[in-house]
């Protein structure tokens, strides 16, 4: 791990505006740190000299001012790290999204989406800690500790000299520590998965083992695992504590080595109080940061491991390719109310799923796209979506339909409902800005889902229905953005595949009713009944291997 990764000041204009902000504060606080010892120091040595009270007023109330501005600039430098890292996080979160959005769900199905998910919510969280505890301690290491050990080796040469001797201890220190401590986190995160695979494995297969009789052996199993967790745990919290020990120790020893040395040198008089005392004072505060940056070293590491997941999604470009008419094609003449593939062909990885896909689909027809189970029937309708790179062209109403371009012209239901956690609804009307109930109960009837009530509230997933109605909410869902954006395209990717023959019959007459209105209505299906009622059936399997 790097103390500070350039990545985050590159994707993140708000940490380039901490870091200044957090400079200028780290160099008031010194400033402010070395009038503190200074006027501490100038106190003692009046006051031991025997100076009136009159005499020390000034100095105790500039002491007491000095307390006061060090207050305010600790204040103002915690109220810049927390608001920098809210800025920060928020737009990490935003670039993310916006990556997200861009590459598409064909991309995101390469990663673990859940994996994403938690970096983005509760993984980048962990960069509060970042900021507010390590980088400004960081920053008071590069600017305090310098001018600091400086002023020493100025004002006493000898102290100064010890502190340069000594203050690399401390990061060799932190380095073996941090060393030693990995190996035994690594172990305890090891201890840890096999737990909890252990765990979920007993869970799930609970009948089984209890049919079997083996339920006891398992528990037996699993207070193994939790016991050697517990070692392990015990281990890693020794390791941190010997650690903050260690440093604490080196720091303090440090100091006290100074201290010592300034106080022979004031017994046999070679120094002279008011300065021994201020190197004194500057001591300890020269240690400080640095000891801080190896206790807050920890608890930032979470914090930038998600941040390392985030760079690593937002440096990942592989590119999309973007379509272009291929060369020699014909120029086609503008036709409207058709949508054209033009020898769209898909690549995945070795495999070329589908390879010079060429067909026309008109207005006022329902057309279905059949063929065996992976085929390419989805990825298909992932290039007309933008999500899946393809070579070849698309063509609507005769325009080249860019990768890029946004699908305003489109509505589409895919294989999988997607639904959430509302109401009917809220599930049918997803992404619209107002919603109108007449369109939701015609977008509800015309598939097939007429009798379900749009008030009924879903449970996460859309927990509540059956597959089948989960499924024509989906499709409700395509109808009702084709209605209230008027999309010239409707495309379904296997919408009937749980559904029985009256509700499959009332969606069929529900999107033939839509091409009737003169849109694109293009169904993927194997049922009968959407082969019979098609008027044009596109074979995939033949049509992209001939
Ligand atoms: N995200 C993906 N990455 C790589 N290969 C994929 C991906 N999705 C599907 N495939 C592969 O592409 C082929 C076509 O899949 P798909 O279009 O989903 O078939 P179907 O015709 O059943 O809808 C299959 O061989 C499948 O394994
Ligand atoms: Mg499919």
């Amino acid at each position: 791990m790097r103390p500070l990764d350039p990545r985050l000041l590159k994707h993140a204009s708000a940490a380039r505006w901490f870091l200044l902000v957090g400079a200028v504060l780290g160099l008031a606080q010194t400033l402010a740190i070395i009038a503190f010892a200074w006027l501490l120091s100038q106190s003692i040595t009046l006051a031991v000299n025997g100076e009136s009270f009159a005499r020390l007023r000034g100095t105790i109330a500039a002491l007491a001012g000095v307390v006061v501005v060090r207050a305010v600039i600790v204040w103002l430098l915690e109220v810049a790290a927390n608001r920098g890292a809210a800025a920060v996080k928020s737009q990490l979160r935003s670039a993310v999204l916006d990556r997200l959005a861009e590459r598409g769900p064909d991309w995101l199905a390469g990663q673990q989406d859940a994996r994403v998910a938690t970096v983005i919510t509760s993984g980048l969280d962990a960069l509060d800690n970042y900021f507010a505890r390590y980088l400004p301690q960081l920053l008071l290491t590069a600017i305090a500790t310098p001018i600091l050990v400086l002023l020493m080796l100025w004002q006493d040469p000898a102290s100064g000299i010890t502190v340069i001797i000594v203050l690399p201890i401390i990061p060799v220190f932190m380095i073996l520590i941090g060393q030693a401590t990995q190996v035994v986190q690594r172990q305890q995160w090891d201890a840890l998965q096999r737990l909890s695979t252990g765990f979920l494995d007993v869970v799930g297969g609970l009948a089984t083992l209890k049919i079997f009789g083996r339920d006891r052996r398992q528990a037996a199993r699993l207070t193994d695992l939790t016991d050697q967790y517990r070692g392990r745990t015990m281990k890693v919290l020794r390791v941190s504590f010997l650690s903050g020990f260690v440093l604490e120790l080196a720091g303090s020893l440090s100091v006290a080595l100074i201290a010592v040395s300034i106080g022979i040198r004031l017994v046999d008089g070679s120094l002279l109080l008011g300065v021994g005392l201020f190197v004194l004072l500057l001591a300890p505060e020269a240690f400080l940061p640095l000891r801080q940056v190896g206790a807050q070293f920890h608890a930032a590491a979470d914090g930038l491991a998600a941040a390392e997941e985030v760079f690593a999604i937002l440096e990942d470009d592989d590119v999309r390719p973007v379509a272009t008419a291929p060369a020699g094609l014909p120029t086609l003449p503008t036709r409207a109310g058709v949508l054209r593939f033009d020898g769209v062909t898909v690549h995945r990885g070795e495999a070329t799923p589908i390879d010079g896909f060429s067909q026309e689909f008109s207005a006022g027809q329902l057309s279905v796209i059949s063929g065996p189970s992976g085929v390419g029937k989805s990825t298909l309708i992932g290039a007309l979506q933008g999500f899946v790179p393809f070579d070849g062209a698309l063509w609507l109403d005769g325009g080249l339909i860019a990768p890029g371009d946004s699908r305003t012209w489109l509505a589409w239901a895919g294989q999988c409902p997607g639904l959430f956690s509302g109401s009917v609804t809220t599930n049918v009307t997803l992404g619209s800005a107002t919603v109108d109930d007449d369109l939701v109960a015609t977008a509800l009837t015309w598939a097939g889902a007429g009798d379900l009530d749009p008030t009924l509230h879903l449970g996460v997933n859309g927990a509540g229905l059956s597959g089948g109605q989960a499924q024509r909410v989906a499709a409700a869902r395509a109808i009702y953005r084709c209605l209230a954006l008027d999309t010239p395209v409707l495309v379904l990717d296997e919408p009937s595949s749980a559904l029985d023959t009256d509700a499959e019959d009332a969606l069929i007459r529900g999107l033939a009713t839509l091409a009737a209105q003169g849109r694109i209505v293009i169904v993927v299906s194997h049922r009968p009944a959407f082969l019979t009622a098609a008027d044009r059936v596109v074979q995939l399997k033949e049509v992209a291997h001939v």
